[in-house]
């Protein structure tokens, strides 16, 4: 979907070196994101739990929430990365941010192996809530 390799290797590195950050002493279950600008500026997150669980961070929030503050609109990809069977995907609250900033984004899911899936955030959620 257009991101070179060379892209995506930058993009994994960053996930997983934010993931190493995760603070999630609850579910142990620990998540890397980094997002890449439409100039090249990669951003990354973690995810960040509570002990008022609800209050939980998923990393592909943070990681956009991160380069939303300091001003970046334009979005080409987010790779998201865990320690999963199968590429990890984001929840469906994620999905609708991603939605809502970077309707264009492409989605790299990906795991500990570097297996990889690559959707864009429109085939991920088809119905979203939309204000209009
Ligand atoms: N989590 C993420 O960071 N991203 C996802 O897409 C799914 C779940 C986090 C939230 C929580 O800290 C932990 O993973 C377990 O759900």
């Amino acid at each position: 979907m257009g991101i070179s390799k060379e892209i995506e290797g930058k993009l994994y590195d960053a996930a997983i070196r934010a993931r190493m950050n995760s603070c999630s002493p609850y579910s142990e279950f620990k998540v890397g994101a980094a997002i890449i600008t439409q100039y090249g500026k990669i951003y990354s997150g973690c995810n960040i739990e509570s002990s008022s669980f609800g209050l939980t961070m998923c990393a592909e929030r943070n990681a956009l929430s991160a380069a939303l503050c300091e001003g970046e609109r334009v979005f080409s990809a987010i790779l998201v990365v865990a320690d999963t069977e199968k590429p990890v995907s984001p929840c469906g609250a994620c999905r609708q941010l991603l939605y809502d900033y970077a309707p264009d984004i492409t989605v790299i899911m990906s795991n500990l192996k570097k297996e990889k899936l690559e959707m864009n955030i429109k085939d991920m959620l088809k119905y979203p809530f939309r204000p209009e």
